[in-house]
């Protein structure tokens, strides 16, 4: 926010006195992104009398310097100079009438904004349905700032019923809204045609200046409107300030040619920003469309891994199942087997010991038999030597006896 020692009483130019002076008043309406210093220097140079800044919020505005800085820059050519608000506190409001009251000439509070997060908020166009609320926030801005000179009014849209927007303007008139500036569209209307003729209705229940807005882009569109309403004008293209800066005050054409040159400079710049920026969003949208699908093939293909990955769990579920079966199948085959061989061991090992019980036997038997072979041999080699002895001894008896018989028959 740049400032200025002088200005900080307060004492500037009183905005009032262009809406005194007989004239058409050229306003340049309050445009988010558009209305900063540099450009409302610009417009004041093609004629414009009256600057709005952008719409701020007033809460943030309030809260932090960082806010401050970045959305209020002013100098000393500026003014007269109209600083917008959207606020929905009568107190909040007024802390950020009193932080910018010593660099411009009058707060504004914006209850014309449709866009959807401002009335989702609580901030713009939702205001002409709370006629108290705006009414509150507009008597305590008055009752805080001292300066009497320092203007207070509101930025409206109509209703369907126009009845409750002249009882909104009059309920903003009796706390001392200094003007009020009608954009003739009702909140749900966007480029349908501006209702002039309710303008025209509000202009005449009132004693404030009405500000007409809507549809103005030329000089002439400003003074058809402003007979069509009897209203000030609000005119937003800058275009024809220049018009109105060449036929009105007729200044050398020197200053003029430059001042075209410089606008013409201006409108191309921005005409330059818009196209370089719709390129950039449609590269942007493009990359996003690109990505989009390429996340949509990614998620298909993921889908199908995902059913794939599911198809084999599934199945290997079921092997694992089935393999457990088996084993459970297979030990209980085991511990069966396992029984049954061990009652066949049994069996076998009785068997074994019975067989083994009777090869003892048979082998005892067949030693006592072998036993029983050696002493029969034994006793058959024994009878066999004493029968041998005793056939020599019959030999020999048998030899002497034949001898003896022979000596007998001598
Ligand atoms: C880019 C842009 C920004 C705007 N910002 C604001 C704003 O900050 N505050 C406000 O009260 N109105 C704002 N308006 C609305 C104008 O002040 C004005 O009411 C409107 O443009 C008039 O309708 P028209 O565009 O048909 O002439 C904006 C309009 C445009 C096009």
């Amino acid at each position: 926010m740049i400032g200025d020692a002088e200005t900080k009483e307060c004492q500037l130019k009183d905005p009032m006195d262009l809406f005194h002076s007989g004239q058409v008043v050229k306003i340049c309406a309050p445009m988010v992104r558009y209305s900063k210093l540099a450009f409302r220097t610009l417009v004041r140079k093609y004629g414009c009398d009256l600057c709005y800044t952008p719409m701020i919020v007033a809460a943030d505005f309030v809260r932090s310097a960082k806010a401050r800085d970045s959305e209020f820059t002013t100098n000393k050519g500026d003014h007269p100079l109209i600083v917008q608000f959207a606020a929905k506190e009568a107190q909040v409001l007024c802390d950020a009438a009193r932080i910018v009251c010593p660099f411009a000439d009058g707060i504004d509070l914006n209850c014309g904004c449709p866009q959807r997060w401002a009335m989702a908020e609580g901030y713009g166009a939702c205001l002409i349905n709370k006629p108290e609320l705006v009414r509150d926030m507009v008597r305590h801005v008055r009752n805080q700032i001292d300066n009497p000179r320092f203007s207070v009014s509101i930025k409206i849209r109509i209703h369907e019923d126009l009845k409750r927007t002249v009882d909104l303007c009059q309920k903003a008139e009796a706390t001392g809204v200094s003007w009020i500036t009608v954009h003739g569209r009702s909140v749900e209307e966007r480029h349908q045609p501006v209702h002039y003729e309710a303008i025209k209705i509000i202009k005449q229940s009132m004693s404030i200046p009405i500000v007409a807005n809507g549809d103005i882009k030329t000089l002439k569109d400003a003074e058809n409107v402003h007979h069509l309403t009897g209203a000030d004008d609000a005119v937003r293209e800058v275009r024809k300030y220049s018009v109105t800066h060449m036929i009105e005050k007729a200044v050398n054409v020197n200053s003029n040619a430059f001042d075209h040159i410089q606008m013409k400079l201006f409108r191309s710049q921005r005409n330059l920003y818009l196209s370089g920026f719709t390129l950039f969003l449609w590269l942007v949208l493009r990359r996003t469309v690109t990505l989009l699908t390429q996340l949509a093939k990614e998620m298909a293909s993921h889908a199908a891994l995902e059913a794939q990955v599911n198809d084999a769990t599934e199945a290997a579920k079921k092997y694992m199942a089935e393999k457990e079966r088996l084993q459970e199948a297979l030990s209980e085959k085991d511990i069966s087997k396992k029984k049954v061989s061990a009652e066949t061991t049994d069996e076998k090992l009785k068997e074994i010991e019975q067989l083994k019980g009777e090869l003892q036997k048979t082998s005892n038997a067949l030693h006592k038999a072998n036993n029983d072979v050696i002493a029969v041999k034994k006793q058959s080699e024994g009878l066999k030597r004493e029968y041998d002895r005793l056939l020599k001894e019959y030999e020999w008896l048998q030899g002497s006896l034949n001898a003896a018989e022979d000596k007998k028959d001598l």
